[in-house]
């Protein structure tokens, strides 16, 4: 019998994607012939925040903004734990307009947002898991921001390089499926494939129950998932790692966002969680 998992209430942060379309390319998933649909892309988005409220989460919306057609992807507008903002600084040109629009946001629910020195992606490239933040570098996030991280947070950042094009943002390649505040553990599902040898075994030292994903898995965007403790909200074309989520006790909520796969993203990186 597999453990029986426990889900947390979460407090979620998103972009309605009205202006969502690729007309740049800064990832090899976009390009700019392939057509978005984005009336689909509207219905698929819904069917995410209807996932979300069914299962007991809140949901709350920064406004879409007709020139940054990548808003939608709310991860990487910060880094928020304990309440603390640690904002972002965009890579590409065409995404650094975002950080001005989730800041204000963040000003008006309350919240004091620190501006990274550094380039960095929010939750795309760092990723809380128990005692630590894993912190994504090779494509976006740069190792200055891990220290920028470690610095605001006061919690040790672990490196990971990143060194395949397709997973470009850590959370394309690793997510958190449950945290026990207690111990500081943290149980993880990641796609070995996606980093260099020396992060691949400090992953293995960290996290040797993780579950470990097939690069089908992983391009299907089956690592961009979003875990509440219980249920995973999870790209349902990642057939083998949905079994593998069953059978360590997880809930699997196949939620198919395939327009959004177009742009390089997927559910996580639609979702900022606020903790
Ligand atoms: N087109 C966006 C980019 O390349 C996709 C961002 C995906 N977000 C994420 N958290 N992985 O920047």
């Amino acid at each position: 019998m597999p453990k029986s998992r426990v889900s947390r209430p979460r407090r979620y942060l998103v972009c309605e994607p009205r202006h969502f379309d690729v007309r740049y390319a800064i990832n090899p998933w976009m390009s700019a012939d392939i057509p978005v649909d984005t009336a689909l892309a509207g219905r698929q988005w819904e069917a995410l925040m209807s996932a979300y409220r069914d299962h007991g989460h809140t949901v709350e919306t920064v406004a879409p903004v007709a020139t940054l057609p990548d808003m939608v992807f709310a991860a990487n507008s910060a880094l928020v734990v304990g309440g603390r903002v640690f904002g972002s600084s965009f890579h590409a040109p065409q995404r650094r307009p975002e950080s001005v629009e989730y800041e204000t946001w963040f000003k008006a629910a309350g919240y004091d947002v620190y501006r990274p020195e550094s380039p960095c992606e929010g939750e795309g490239d760092l990723i809380p898991a128990g005692r630590y933040i894993l912190a994504g570098t090779g494509f976006r996030t740069t190792p200055a921001a891990h220290r920028e991280v470690q610095e605001f947070f006061g919690v040790p950042t672990i490196g990971l390089q990143l060194v395949d094009p397709y997973f470009y943002h850590l959370d394309t390649a690793l997510f958190v499926l449950e945290e026990t505040a207690e111990t500081g553990e943290a149980h993880v599902a990641y796609y070995p494939g996606a980093f260099s040898t020396g992060s691949r075994e400090v992953l293995r030292r960290l996290f040797p129950e993780a579950v470990l994903a097939t690069r089908d898995d992983a391009l299907a965007f089956g690592l961009n998932s979003v875990s509440d403790g219980r249920h995973v909200f999870v790209a349902p074309q990642a057939t083998g790692l949905i079994d593998q989520l069953s059978a360590h006790g997880y809930v699997p909520v196949p939620v198919d966002l395939s327009e959004f796969h177009k742009a390089g993203g997927g559910i996580k990186c639609c979702t900022q969680e606020i903790r």
